[in-house]
């Protein structure tokens, strides 16, 4: 909640609006895009003899740093990371930072009673500038008290949430006290934070603005009723962030369309899922569309199987009937041939006495069509006698 504000703050402080953001139009260096670096800081206090912080460092949604407790260090999680400060400036911010999280826990617990914070109690704070075209726009500290918002860092003063209570004025009433610590916050933010970032965008370069295209496919959800659909448009491994994916008829956007958050790869790119939940009818015909800045223009457009699916049900049906023939037709041929069996054995018996003798040894095999061959013969046979008689005059 406290990020996605922050994120919001950020852009209306750059002037651009959200849906912009999200419509990429083409290439474009990526520091035209409001870009936020900050510094995320969990402290939990589980009761009065054991606490502890965790922090981290951010590059908008990008972590580029982790704090080491045990060692008190800054670890440097991407190349880049250092941006352009010299050893000696980093070691002196890691001095800084040491004295912070360790001041902050014994401070809170000095104060925890004066306070009335409840044990057991979180305390978060997010702290960071951006930048907007490569100038400085804007600076931010918020503090949370159990993941509620508590207390912010604007202008020169501490100044309680709305909503936080008489308990957060309390702590902003004691903080505004102290002059040292709001000059320091005022120059880290101020100062520090927009070189650095200003620094780590310049060296990240090449992985920051890396056009990477995206990958679609489709797929069928589970289904949401009886004789409906839910269509799956998957867009994967994308870089940068920014994406538009929709459902359509032809041009036409369909309203229904719902999209999913964009999720993190590993390996930096992104994946996003858009749905279309349908008549089961009316699926044929839509297609999902993908824009996005590293294609250039060329939108991915794939259709949902409508025609492919009909030209699959068509060859399938072509299958299953000429099955189906070969079927019909081979029981008919049996039926037939046995029929033609039956009626051999009707006329002459199974053992005729004109049988095949000729024919060799007589298996069971053979006496099943021997007769009708005989029958043949002998009708022929008789002819022949009888023309030859007629012939002879006898
Ligand atoms: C304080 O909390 C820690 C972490 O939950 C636990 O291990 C420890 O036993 C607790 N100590 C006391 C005195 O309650
Ligand atoms: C680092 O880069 C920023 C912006 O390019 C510049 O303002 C700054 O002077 C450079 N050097 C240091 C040590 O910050």
């Amino acid at each position: 909640m406290l990020l996605l504000l922050l994120l919001f703050e950020g852009l209306v402080q750059c002037g651009a609006s959200l849906e912009a953001s999200q419509v990429p139009g083409p290439p474009h260096p990526a520091t035209e895009e409001p870009l936020s670096f900050r510094v995320l800081q969990t402290s939990s206090f589980a009761n009065r003899s054991w606490a502890s912080s965790q922090a981290s460092g951010w590059l908008g949604e990008l972590q580029t740093h982790g704090w080491d407790n045990a060692l008190g260090t800054i670890s440097f999680l991407r190349p880049w990371s250092r941006g352009n400060f010299s050893a000696k400036e980093l070691r002196n911010l890691q001095n800084l930072f040491q004295l912070y999280f360790h001041g902050f826990i014994i401070e809170v617990q000095a104060f925890e009673h004066q306070f009335q914070f409840e044990y057991p109690f979180e305390l978060q704070v997010s702290a960071g500038c951006t930048v907007c075209a490569g100038k400085a726009s804007g600076t931010f500290l918020n503090g949370a008290y159990q993941g509620s918002d508590f207390l912010s860092f604007r202008g020169d003063s501490w100044q309680p949430s709305p909503g936080a209570g008489s308990r957060a004025q309390k702590v902003c009433a004691v903080l505004n006290q102290y002059l040292d610590i709001k000059e320091i916050v005022q120059t880290l933010l101020s100062y520090t934070c927009p070189r650095f970032l200003a620094g780590i965008l310049e060296a990240g370069k090449t992985e920051l603005e890396r056009q990477v295209k995206p990958e679609a496919w489709l797929s069928r959800g589970p289904s949401p009723g009886p004789g409906r659909l839910l269509l799956v448009c998957h867009v994967s491994g994308f870089h940068p962030k920014p994406v538009w994916v929709m459902w359509m008829r032809g041009e036409q956007k369909q309203r229904g369309t719902q999209r999913g958050d964009v999720l993190p790869h590993a390996d930096g790119t992104w994946y996003l899922r858009v749905t279309l939940d349908v008549a089961a009818r009316e699926a044929a015909g839509l297609s999902c569309r993908v824009k996005h800045s590293s294609l250039g223009g060329q939108d991915i457009v794939i259709h949902w199987g409508g025609r492919n699916s009909a030209l699959l049900t068509l060859l399938c049906l072509v299958v299953i009937v000429t099955l189906l023939v070969l079927l019909v037709g081979h029981s008919c041929f049996k039926k037939h041939s046995s029929n033609q069996k039956a009626l051999a054995a009707a006329v002459h018996g199974p053992d005729s006495p004109t049988g095949a003798d000729t024919q060799g040894p007589r298996t069971p095999g053979h006496q099943l069509y021997l007769p009708q061959e005989s029958w043949i013969k002998n009708r022929f046979l008789k002819k022949w006698k009888t023309s030859l008689h007629q012939l002879w005059g006898r």
